[in-house]
């Protein structure tokens, strides 16, 4: 009995023991943490019940019987981020590089399986070497495995990646399907095939962190959500984000009560400056609506145009797309359009309420524009604030002009209830280029032309450029003045708490992708 007991607590403390001394000793010396102190930092003290620890792997190729670890590269299991349920798996680096064989891709497809029976997000934590190449196409289909039960989940659960040390090749595509990827910035990397292949097939001579490091995919491909210092500041991101989500599709964001008394704030009276053209940030505008110090930015680095991110509102998750007037006049383009729309149908999907605060000139002209589809990509916008069913509501603060006005969800597309600050200005286009088209005739024939488009400018922004005429029309339900903007909004979101929109029966929608 004793021997047994000892047995087990041998083949335990081996599994602890990953790779061995040496390789966790390498992994601390390039600044990483293990599998294991990484699940010690993201969940709760004590919490983490591990599954499959004794699984080893089944390979005889290549000598491999003779190197055999328990848990072969993956830590599985199930515990609790501030008292919330989580299932998580992290990829072990000092064991054949936290490669995946048949047998890890078994330990993660089982793990996302109990994610999905009992409904709780699902934390993946990577850092691997990709496909065991002493297994082949064992390897290869473990990974199929995986990214089909992310699909299936995608919708279902949250699903959470984060990226603290290589991911290539095949790999990439588990995160990608996921809601949220992360990295850690100098220790991670993300691309489909390395500098060595890029130099073999196009002759480009680029690094690893150049090609799919942390900062390439925060801001030029998007590809990461967030970045991070180091494996600690990326676990905490990922607590925080959890923060704001439900549990499953099902389940609502955890309500933190506050206590509510004067919601006026004074402040957002000053915040857009009275000259049209003048920038300003729009965090300042959430800020000042928000509960204080409750702004998680999503994708900060990535198309900043548009700003994304979760907030709390009267204690309760909201997600925010807001116009950023300080980069580009906050137009939509290409980038900023499918930013916004991923992040809609991420709140959509788990029932996390929409403010969208827009302030938006129009659409970026351009061949570059034009040609790399701004027509599609605008259109996964419009396509995800349409098909939303939670609750949802705009803050129009400044400028509302053209197919923009439509987009940034308008009445018109579904929205619940739209507000627009007194110097709103909702109108086709600016008073200076509607001007010259509709008076282009008068104004040539005119002795002075520009005095003439001086006249007829003031003559178009007198009738358009404010918010009186979408009011009239009810495409504004209240023109409402900055300070009170908190107060109305926490009413309206509490008066939309029960909502319930149904879509017309459908297979799926056909987003345009
Ligand atoms: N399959 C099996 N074992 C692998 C592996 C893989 N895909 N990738 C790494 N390993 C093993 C290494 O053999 C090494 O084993 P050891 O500890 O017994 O010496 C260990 O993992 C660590 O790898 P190492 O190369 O020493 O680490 P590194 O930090 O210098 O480099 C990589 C990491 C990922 C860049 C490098 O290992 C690599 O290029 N791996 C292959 C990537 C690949 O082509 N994958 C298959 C296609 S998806």
């Amino acid at each position: 009995m004793e021997d047994n007991k000892e047995i087990l607590a041998e083949k335990l403390a081996l599994a602890k023991l990953g790779g061995g001394q040496e390789r966790i000793d390498k992994q601390h010396a390039k600044g990483k943490l293990t599998a294991y102190e990484r699940i010690h930092f993201l969940l709760d003290e004590g919490s983490f019940e591990e599954m499959g620890a004794l699984v080893t792997h089944r390979t005889k190729d290549f000598g491999m019987e003779k190197q055999v670890f328990y848990g072969d590269g993956v830590v599985t299991g199930y515990g609790t981020i501030n008292g919330r349920q989580v299932c998580v798996f992290a990829q072990d680096f000092t064991v054949f590089g936290g490669a995946l064989s048949e047998t890890h891709a078994e330990k993660i497809c089982k793990i996302m399986d109990m994610a999905m029976k009992i409904g709780v997000p699902m934390i993946g934590l990577n850092d691997s070497g990709g496909a065991r190449i002493q297994e082949g196409v064992r390897s290869l289909g473990g990974y199929a495995d995986i990214f089909h039960k992310n699909v299936m989940a995608s919708g279902v659960i949250p699903q959470i990646s984060a990226i603290m040390g290589p991911c290539a090749g095949g790999a990439v595509y588990s995160p990608a399907m996921t809601d949220f990827t992360l990295m850690v910035e100098n220790s991670s990397y993300m691309f489909v095939t390395g500098p060595n292949v890029v130099k073999t097939v196009t002759n480009e001579e680029v690094t690893s962190e150049e090609l799919g490091g942390a900062l390439t995919h925060a801001t030029k491909s998007g590809v990461t959500h967030l970045t991070a210092a180091n494996d600690i500041q990326c676990i905490n991101q990922i607590k925080q984000i959890i923060s704001y989500m439900p549990q499953n599709c099902e389940d609502k964001p955890a309500d933190i009560s506050i206590e509510l008394g004067n919601e006026v704030r004074e402040a957002l009276e000053d915040i857009v400056p009275e000259n049209a053209n003048h920038p300003y940030d729009m965090r300042n505008v959430i800020n000042g609506i928000i509960d204080e110090d409750t702004f998680f930015e999503i994708h900060e680095a990535y198309a900043d145009n548009i700003v994304v991110g979760f907030a709390r509102l009267g204690g309760k998750s909201i997600g925010i797309v807001a116009n950023q007037p300080i980069s580009l006049a906050g137009v939509l383009d290409v980038d900023s359009s499918k930013k916004a729309a991923r992040f809609t149908r991420f709140c959509d999907c788990f029932n996390i309420p929409l403010l969208v605060l827009v302030d938006v000139p129009g659409f970026l002209p351009g061949t570059d524009q034009e040609w790399n589809g701004i027509i599609t990509n605008g259109a996964k916008l419009l396509y995800a604030l349409s098909e939303a069913t939670v609750p949802k509501v705009t803050v129009i603060t400044r400028k509302a002009y053209g197919g923009a006005y439509d987009v940034m969800n308008s009445k018109h597309i579904g929205a619940d209830l739209n507000y627009a600050w007194p110097g709103a200005e909702i109108a086709v286009m600016g008073a200076k280029g509607a001007s010259e088209i509709i008076f282009r005739k008068e104004i040539s024939a005119a002795d002075d032309p520009e005095a003439k488009l001086a006249e007829k400018e003031a003559e178009y922004a007198k009738l358009f450029a404010n918010p009186y005429s979408a009011a009239e029309r009810g495409f504004v339900d209240e023109v409402i003045l900055p300070k009170d903007t908190r107060r109305k909004l926490i009413k309206a979101y509490t008066m939309l708490e029960n909502k319930v929109a149904v879509l017309p029966k459908k297979k799926h929608g056909n987003i345009p992708l």
